[in-house]
């Protein structure tokens, strides 16, 4: 293997202890306790996981953790007032809806009900519109994990051609505004993108976040260049259940200057961006200095 392996979970365990030091510093000098209410409709196995590991690594940053766990019948409207009354609680900085949301539930609006100063996933309309013109919003984790790697990697990511595959409002897009704010020339591929083993060729940056697995293989690769691979796939390898990337890591390891690992790359970031997402909005609902390097 030729490429540097970019460690996100050890990455990650820089960005909680970052985080940490905040919170001791929000809570010994200000005499205040950073919040993340987290809220789960339904019983979803996959979102249980995610929600129970959020909860642990909140706490375990020393912030509070607020869990609301609800019905998958619950009405639109008594999840709207749940939101409401989190929106006007001071002790709460940050609020996460997890999705998918079961079907009867209109997922825009529950988004956009969320105060955008608490809106810790990035997700609102206004957080989206204020990074689409570079003003200061709450990014979403996934994408701000990657360039915080991204930038850790290279220092300046300025002038570099980066190609984003896949164009979700959760990681394609907000990525892609993210390195047009860091100055790379940036496109965004996709299921129709013509000649994409060309487009992806010519860039210094590929962040492959397709959900398709290993569907990036290394001859794609230009010599050198840094492959983020957001993808989180499950399959069946040799009879066994394994987790692969959107990237075929093998063959573009050959090739790349540095790539991350799946997993181990960017997963482990996603919350750790979370916690660094929520002490930033603490911070900014009390008027004090922002922790440095934990924002875009
Ligand atoms: N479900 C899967 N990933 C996410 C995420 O980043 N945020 C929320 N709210 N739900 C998710």
């Amino acid at each position: 293997m030729a490429a540097t392996l970019i460690d996100g979970k050890a990455f990650a365990a820089k960005v909680r202890g970052q985080v940490a030091e905040h919170v001791a510093r929000l809570k010994e000098q200000n005499g205040i306790t950073p919040g993340l209410a987290v809220v789960l409709v339904g019983e979803d196995p996959a979102s249980q996981v995610y929600v129970r590991s959020k909860g642990k690594q909140t706490v375990e940053v020393g912030m509070n953790s607020y869990e609301h766990k609800l019905e998958a019948d619950t009405s639109e409207a008594d999840l709207l007032a749940l939101i409401d009354q989190l929106n006007n609680d001071p002790s709460v900085h940050g609020i996460l809806v997890q999705l998918p949301l079961p079907k009867h539930l209109d997922e825009d609006l529950v988004i956009n009900s969320i105060a955008p100063e608490k809106d810790v996933d990035g997700f609102h309309i206004s957080n989206v519109g204020l990074l689409g013109t570079g003003q200061k919003s709450m990014v979403p984790c996934t994408p701000l994990g990657c360039l915080m790697m991204l930038r850790d990697h290279h220092g300046s990511l300025s002038g570099m051609d980066a190609v984003v595959i896949g164009r979700s409002n959760i990681v394609g897009k907000p990525m892609a505004q993210l390195l047009l704010g860091d100055s790379c020339t940036v496109t965004i591929a996709h299921s129709r993108t013509k000649d994409l083993p060309d487009v992806v060729r010519r860039a210094d940056i590929v962040v492959a976040a397709v959900g398709r697995p290993e569907m990036v293989p290394g001859d794609w690769i230009k010599e050198g260049a840094t492959v983020i691979d957001v993808g989180i796939n499950r399959i069946e390898r040799d009879g066994k259940n394994v987790l692969v990337g959107d990237v075929d890591f093998a063959s573009a390891a050959e090739r790349a200057g540095a790539i991350t690992p799946v997993p181990g790359g960017v997963g482990p970031m996603t919350i750790a961006c979370l916690l660094a997402n929520t002490v930033t909005a603490c911070c900014r609902a009390n008027n004090l200095a922002e922790p440095e390097g934990l924002t875009a």
